[in-house]
């Protein structure tokens, strides 16, 4: 099958980037065999990032397997309010390149959001919780020297896939609970893209993200912030004096998120980018 034809059986199938796809596929397949069961896949539904195996994140390639949620470009800002935090600065990175869609890959990469060796301090520890295929682990890795990454999901599929991304330490289990104590008060990042779709709203998803990505990667719990609330309960614990904690929510969420995170005393601001429609929380311990 060459290229035109992708696009046109992808086309029928509804997909509305046919074009962008096609010359992905194409490009990634290993045969003429291997391009077939790929544009089939992706016909029934399968997230074009699992079908390729792969997703565009911060300049970085991760690799992303099937039933493993697919790394959002809007996580990015995340990653680079993060960044900002580290090199303890206001300088924005630059932004990424302009997207042929929200959540999919460019059809030409925008190259590295963030320079690679942003200094840390002498072992700057950061945590990627819930880190699914791990990009933002190994996003900040990539930008961040001399840093000790961990990063935790609770899902041993997303795990076996972090460790293909994250150079550092991959761990299984519920949010804190797999991390080594002697990392207790000595986090500078922790960063957490949790689960945030409220219950309800779970089958109002793109039925991409409803079938292939796991309901643990999705059910936020009725309001969406069951999660997010576990997680800023535990991390005055587990943050160094002045770490931070930064936690991606929708703009509606963001005023209960900020609660629970003063709540658990944490100095709060919420930081949004209305070109990749991200909004990110950022909790700070204040040292005593
Ligand atoms: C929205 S996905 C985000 C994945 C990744 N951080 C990203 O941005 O691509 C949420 C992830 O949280 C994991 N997760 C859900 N509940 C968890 C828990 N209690 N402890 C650890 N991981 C959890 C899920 O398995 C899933 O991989």
């Amino acid at each position: 099958m060459d290229e035109p034809l992708v696009a046109a059986r992808l086309r029928a199938a509804g997909c509305v980037f046919a074009e962008d796809e096609a010359r992905l596929l194409v490009a990634t397949a290993g045969s003429p065999e291997e391009l077939d069961a790929m544009v089939e896949r992706r016909a029934d539904g399968l997230p074009l990032e699992q079908v390729l195996g792969w997703a565009e994140f911060c300049g970085l390639r991760i690799a992303v397997d099937p039933g493993v949620f697919v790394p959002r470009r809007r996580t990015e800002f995340l990653v680079q309010q993060a960044i900002l935090l580290i090199r303890g600065d206001s300088t924005p990175p630059d932004p990424p390149g302009p997207l042929a869609r929200g959540d999919s890959i460019p059809p030409d990469s925008p190259g590295p959001l963030i320079p690679p060796g942003t200094p840390a301090r002498p072992q700057a520890v950061i945590v990627d919780l819930c880190c699914g295929a791990g990009a933002i682990g190994a996003a900040l890795a990539a930008a961040v020297d001399r840093a000790e990454v961990h990063a935790v999901d609770i899902d041993p599929v997303a795990v076996r896939c972090a460790r293909r991304n994250v150079p550092g330490y991959v761990h299984q289990g519920d949010l804190y609970q797999p991390l080594p104590t002697r990392l207790r008060g000595r986090i500078g990042i922790l960063a957490a893209n949790v689960p945030y779709v409220p219950t309800g709203e779970i089958g109002f998803l793109p039925p991409e993200a409803r079938a292939h990505e796991p309901r643990v990667a999705l059910d936020g719990g009725p309001d969406g912030l069951e999660v997010l609330r576990r997680v800023a309960a535990g991390a005055p614990d587990w943050l160094a004096p002045g770490g931070h904690l930064l936690i991606e929510t929708s703009e509606r969420q963001a005023p209960l998120a900020a609660a629970a995170f003063a709540a658990s005393g944490l100095t709060v601001q919420v930081a949004t980018s209305p070109d990749l429609n991200a909004t990110v929380v950022i909790g700070t311990l204040t040292p005593s």
